[in-house]
């Protein structure tokens, strides 16, 4: 069998303060197959972001953090990389798109100097002309009409969709084998959300990326992944297809977070009362979906 684009095994993350640690990830293991678009789903604090930024490797030179386990990449241990090896990854093998995209573009730079930038991680010596074209191309692929305009425009001078949609094409444009997609448009109105996922995932579909996708919107995922972990304090409690987990929820928090959903409109995450005895039973992994059955 090929290696899974992303496998992470038993990944705990603590943060280390003046006077003691809080442990924040408490054994995750999950992994993505090529091509495969999986949910990471829970509700805010449970440990969604700091997955994703552990395995950009953005968490690691933080002093407080503590953190151990396994993270591969296409094979390849990532603590065992050389820094540089690793850093070289980000915008190019792997890449990720924030939640809100005004923050992530840089205000002081039109959108084509930015594209240029990312280009060149994967290609240091690529050409104006070349540049240019690729993003132009990347731009029209999202869907953005005037490509050649919205190159030499500033993020302010750009509607929150159209950001959105420069910042999906530019983590795409060096078409990486992962993308990490951290809620995606919860910053964006409900249609256009819609849209932009809809071209994300056509993208992505075209290209056999991988995606993480992180969301707190559950109507969303249920029409985006292909698999869900349900994440919980750290912990992932349930796991399986996205039809049977939605069919059958069968972990208590789980269940509790599906049952305060409202049925139509898919929102966001609840709030859920405490319980937690009952919340932190074992995981609960749908038939022929744990981990070690996936991934033999
Ligand atoms: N740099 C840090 N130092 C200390 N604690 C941190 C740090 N970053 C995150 N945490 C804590 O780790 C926990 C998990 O945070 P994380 O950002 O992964 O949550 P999340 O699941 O992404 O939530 P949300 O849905 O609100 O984005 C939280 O309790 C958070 O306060
Ligand atoms: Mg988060």
């Amino acid at each position: 069998m090929t290696d899974p684009t992303l496998k992470i095994e038993n990944l705990k993350l603590g943060f280390k303060s003046w006077s003691n640690t809080i442990e924040v990830l408490h054994g995750v293991s999950l992994h993505i197959k090529k091509g495969e678009r999986v949910a990471l789903v829970g509700e805010s604090g449970s440990g969604k972001s700091v997955t994703a930024r552990i395995v950009l490797g953005m968490l690691q030179q933080l002093k407080s953090a503590r953190i151990s386990g396994n993270v591969e990449f296409e094979g390849n241990d990532l603590e065992q990389m050389e820094t540089k090896a690793r850093h070289a990854l980000r915008g190019t093998r792997m890449s990720m798109i924030f939640q809100d995209p005004t923050s992530s573009l840089n205000p002081v730079f039109t959108v084509y100097t930015q594209f240029k930038e990312v280009l060149e991680r994967a290609e240091p010596r690529i050409s104006d002309v070349a540049a240019r074209q690729k993003a132009a191309q990347a731009l029209a692929d999202v869907a953005i009409a005037e490509p050649e305009r919205v190159l030499d425009s500033y993020s302010f001078q750009l509607s929150g969709g159209m950001n959105q949609r420069v910042m999906i094409a530019m983590a795409l444009v060096n078409n990486p084998a992962l993308l990490l997609a951290d809620e995606p448009g919860t910053a964006l109105d409900v249609t256009v959300q819609a849209q932009t996922l809809k071209l994300m995932s056509d993208l992505v579909e075209e290209h056999r990326t991988s995606v993480l996708f992180i969301s707190h919107n559950l109507g969303v995922v249920r029409e985006f992944a292909d698999r869900v972990y349900v994440i919980y304090k750290g912990r992932i409690v349930e796991q399986g297809s996205t039809e049977a987990l939605f069919e059958n929820p069968s972990h208590p928090y789980t269940r509790a977070l599906l049952a305060a959903v409202p049925r139509i409109t898919g929102g966001g995450i609840p709030d859920i009362s405490e319980d937690t005895s009952d919340f932190l039973s074992p995981l609960v992994a749908h038939p022929g979906y744990s981990e070690k059955e996936l991934l033999s």
